[in-house]
C-alpha cells in the first residue's frame, strides 16, 4: 500500500515540476533588483541546477507600479521590482533564484506561516478555515482580531499572507 502512495505522490509532483513555489526564511527574499515574497508561485524557464530562471506572473496596481500582485484585487503581493513588464493591467518578470529557494512542495512552502495563522488564531475558537472568506473580508476579519491575537509585525505579515492566498478568491487549495 504503502508504494502504490509514493509512486502516485511522485507522479503527482512531476506532473506539477512547472509550477514552482518561493520559500525563505524571511518574509521577503531580496536579490539584485527585486524583491520576492515567500510563497509566491512561478513557472521554470531554465534550469541552470544550482539556480533556476523563472517567471512570476500577476497584476499591476497604476498606484504601485513596482509590484506584482497575485490576483486583481492587488491585495496579495508577489514580487516588488522597478523591472516588471507591464502588459495592460497584467504584468510579469523573469528572475534568477538559487534553486534552494525554489521548491515545487506547495506545502513546505506555505508551512511556517499556516503553522502560525493556526496557532495565533485558534485560541479562542475553532479554525475559520481561509476559504470560509475572500481576501477582502479577510482583511476586516483580521483588523478586527489582530488586537486579540497580538502577532508581531513579522507574523501579522505570514497570517495576513497565509490567508489571502488561500482564501475563497485567493490562487491556493491549502495542501
Ligand atoms: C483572544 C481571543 C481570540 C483570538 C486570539 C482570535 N479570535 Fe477570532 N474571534 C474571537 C471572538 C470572541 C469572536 C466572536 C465570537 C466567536 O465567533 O467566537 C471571534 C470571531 C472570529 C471570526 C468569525 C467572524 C464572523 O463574523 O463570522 C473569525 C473569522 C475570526 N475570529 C478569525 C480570527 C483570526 C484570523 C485570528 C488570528 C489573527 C483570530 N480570530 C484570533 C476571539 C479571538
Amino acid at each position: 500500500m504503502k508504494k502504490i502512495i509514493l509512486s502516485l505522490s511522485m507522479a503527482a509532483s512531476m506532473f506539477a515540476s512547472t509550477n514552482l513555489f518561493v520559500t525563505s526564511d524571511q518574509n521577503t527574499l531580496k536579490i539584485d533588483g527585486a524583491e520576492v515574497y515567500f510563497g509566491s508561485p512561478a513557472t521554470l524557464i531554465k534550469d541552470r541546477k544550482a539556480s533556476k530562471i523563472v517567471k512570476f506572473e500577476g497584476f499591476i496596481d497604476a498606484a504601485h507600479p513596482d509590484i506584482l500582485f497575485a490576483t486583481k484585487n492587488y491585495k496579495l503581493p508577489l514580487v516588488r521590482s522597478k523591472n516588471i513588464v507591464k502588459n495592460g493591467e497584467k504584468g510579469s518578470i523573469e528572475l534568477e533564484l538559487s534553486s534552494s529557494n525554489l521548491t515545487n512542495d506547495q506545502a513546505m512552502a506555505w508551512e511556517d506561516s499556516g503553522d502560525i495563522f493556526y496557532d495565533k488564531c485558534t485560541k479562542c475558537h475553532g479554525t475559520h478555515a481561509p476559504k470560509e472568506f475572500d481576501m477582502l473580508s479577510w482583511e476586516g476579519l483580521y483588523g478586527s482580531m489582530k488586537d486579540r491575537a497580538q502577532p508581531t509585525d513579522n507574523q501579522e505579515m505570514q497570517i495576513l499572507r497565509y490567508l489571502y492566498a488561500h482564501s475563497n478568491d485567493g490562487i491556493l487549495d491549502e495542501k
